[in-house]
Parts: C-alpha cells; sequence; structure tokens
C-alpha cells in the first residue's frame, strides 16, 4: 500500500542543479522540494524551504550554522553533495541533533587531474600561450616564446596527504618528481616523503594544497611562508581560497618571492571582477572551482548525498558523516 503523501518525509534540495536526479530518486521515498535556483540560499531561503523538512540535501556553501538550526526542529540529517563542509557549523548542528554528511572520495581522482591542470598550465604558461595565439599574435613568436618551467623531474610538496593528496602523488610519479607532504596525521605512502611545512615550502618546485578549510588552516599559507619558497615555485590550491592569505599572495606574485600560481579557488566565490588583482599576473592561472567538475564525479558526489539520504530516512546512520561525527574518516 502507497504511504499517504502527508505522512511521508519531507527532504528540501537546495540547489536546481544537481547531477543524478536526486528530486526523482528521493521521490521514492520522501515528499521533495527543490529549489529553483543554482545559487547558494540566504538563510531565510533555505529555512522556508526546509520547513519541516528531516533532511537537506546540499552544497557547499549553503550556510548551514545556528541561525538556520535554530528555525528547523524537525531537521535530522544535512547531507551535501560535496567534500567540502566548511559553511556548516558542525558544532551547532551536534546541538541541534542534526547529522552532517558530506561526500569525500568520490571527487578524488577528478580534483587531482584539475591539480595536474593547473600544475601544467602555470609551469609551462599554457593558458598565457593560448591567450597569445587568441590574440593574433603567433607571428611575433621567436626561440624565447612562453618559455617556462619543467615539470618533471621537479620536487612537489603536497599541503594535506589525505585522498586528494595521494591522488596528486600517484600522478607525480609518471611525471619521475619527487613528492614530499606535510600533514600531521596520514602516514606515508608510496615514494613520498613526511617533512614539516616549513621544509615543504624551502625544498619544492611546486606547491600543491590539499587541505579543508577550518580555524586552523585558514590563512596557513601567508607571508612567511610565501617568502621561505623558491623565487622560482610554483603555487597551486585547489582546495579552499581561504587557506591562502590572498593579500600576501598577490605581493608575492608581484614581488617575485614565488615564480607563479595556479588557483581553482579564490577567498570570495564566486569572483565576478574583472579587475581583481590576481587576474593582472600572467603568471597566475585562475579556474572557477571546477575542480570536481568531470560528470562521473558529479554524479557520484549527488549519489552519495542521495545514499547519505536513504540511509537516515531507513533509519541507518549516514554513510559519510563528516569527520567530526565518524573519527577516524577522511573528507578530503
Ligand atoms: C567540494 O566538494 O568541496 C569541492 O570543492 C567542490 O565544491
Amino acid at each position: 500500500m502507497t504511504e499517504p503523501l502527508e505522512s511521508r518525509p519531507i527532504v528540501a534540495i537546495t540547489r536546481s542543479d544537481l547531477y543524478g536526479d536526486p528530486a526523482g530518486r528521493l521521490a521514492a521515498v520522501a515528499t521533495v522540494r527543490s529549489r529553483p535556483s543554482h545559487l547558494p540560499p540566504t538563510v531565510d531561503e533555505l529555512a522556508a524551504l526546509a520547513d519541516g523538512a528531516v533532511a537537506i540535501l546540499g552544497l557547499a556553501g549553503d550556510p548551514v550554522g545556528e541561525p538556520l538550526l535554530a528555525r528547523l526542529p524537525d531537521l535530522r540529517l544535512v547531507a551535501l553533495a560535496s567534500a567540502g563542509y566548511d559553511s556548516v557549523d558542525v558544532a551547532a548542528a551536534a546541538r541541534h541533533g542534526v547529522m552532517i554528511a558530506n561526500a569525500p572520495g568520490v571527487l578524488s581522482e577528478a580534483v587531482a587531474d584539475t591539480t595536474f591542470g593547473l600544475i601544467l598550465a602555470a609551469r609551462r604558461r599554457i593558458a598565457e600561450a593560448d591567450r597569445y595565439v587568441r590574440a593574433g599574435r603567433w607571428h611575433e613568436s621567436s626561440l624565447t616564446l612562453m618559455v617556462g618551467l619543467d615539470v618533471h623531474g621537479t620536487t612537489l610538496g603536497l599541503v594535506g596527504y589525505g585522498a586528494i593528496g595521494r591522488a596528486v602523488a600517484r600522478r607525480a610519479a609518471g611525471f619521475g618528481m619527487t613528492v614530499l607532504f606535510s600533514d600531521p596525521v596520514s602516514p606515508e605512502e608510496g615514494q613520498a616523503r613526511s617533512v614539516s611545512l616549513d621544509e615543504l615550502l624551502q625544498l619544492s618546485d611546486i606547491v600543491s594544497v590539499h587541505l579543508p578549510l577550518t580555524p586552523a588552516t585558514r590563512g596557513l599559507i601567508g607571508e612567511a611562508q610565501l617568502r621561505s619558497m623558491k623565487p622560482t615555485a610554483t603555487l597551486v590550491n585547489t582546495s579552499r581560497g581561504g587557506v591562502i592569505d590572498e593579500a600576501a599572495l598577490i605581493r608575492a606574485l608581484g614581488e617575485g618571492w614565488i615564480g607563479s600560481a595556479g588557483l581553482d579557488v579564490q577567498q570570495r566565490e564566486p569572483n565576478p571582477d574583472p579587475d581583481h588583482p590576481l587576474l593582472a599576473f600572467p603568471n597566475c592561472v585562475v579556474l572557477p572551482h571546477i575542480g570536481s567538475a568531470s560528470t562521473s564525479a558529479r554524479v557520484a558526489m549527488t549519489v552519495r548525498a542521495i545514499e547519505n539520504i536513504e540511509a537516515v530516512l531507513a533509519g541507518r546512520p549516514p554513510v559519510t558523516p563528516v569527520p567530526e561525527l565518524a573519527r577516524g574518516k577522511g573528507s578530503a
């Protein structure tokens, strides 16, 4: 017998552009309310959408904190179709008895691919060279045109050695790179060697950041760290903009403390400012947070969020609760 609609749990979906048909799939177990926008919701929008809901299927950037949670007494779970959950106040959620689940692991290979794309683009000036051809300037070419720095045979320093850092390390093996990493919790794996952050910054030709944004990691790469890097070094960030002090990075690029940068993330996102200082540097490649943007990763991220909701609706714990709720489980 079919359950009457009004007795079914309500699930709120915060974005209209999620892959994997979450509304269709969740309709089998819940009454689904979908928000008809792909933009991050405000607290008021989210509170109205999720009024009476037991679960929210959301995304990194959704403002899940005390002001929202206090207005949703029926809520039991926020399942994010993203690995990052820095917009969620996990402590406030715990106080309100709300579980938080993210979607780690399923995007690691896609983000590692993007990381390598940024390394190659920044070191070998690929984006800059593309702009040069499009500007009709190829006829000016000489042997000095777009000469960059090697990627193969260099030393790669991974700040953070979770699933994404390790996926980048596996790719680095094919480029004959020496891999160092700095991570207080992850063990050595493969050829990668654990070093202090200071040592990593001094020794690496390429420094790639793979840490979640937390109070402890905010601004971790600041002026002192940038000044300690090689003047030819490339800094790559596919994690969260806040891990790097952006003002210090702008000075580092402007004054030549480092050689180049490849950024998938910025402190403010989305950043529609065409005059943003980072965009003035030809040696800085900037992407609009597309690290996980392969079709298979995007589908897998939503499917993981759906699985977390299905589990909780069936009375089980979420499959991938955030590490604060499941000690020992990683998030990136
Ligand atoms: C994530 O899942 O956290 C990625 O940064 C994509 O938003």
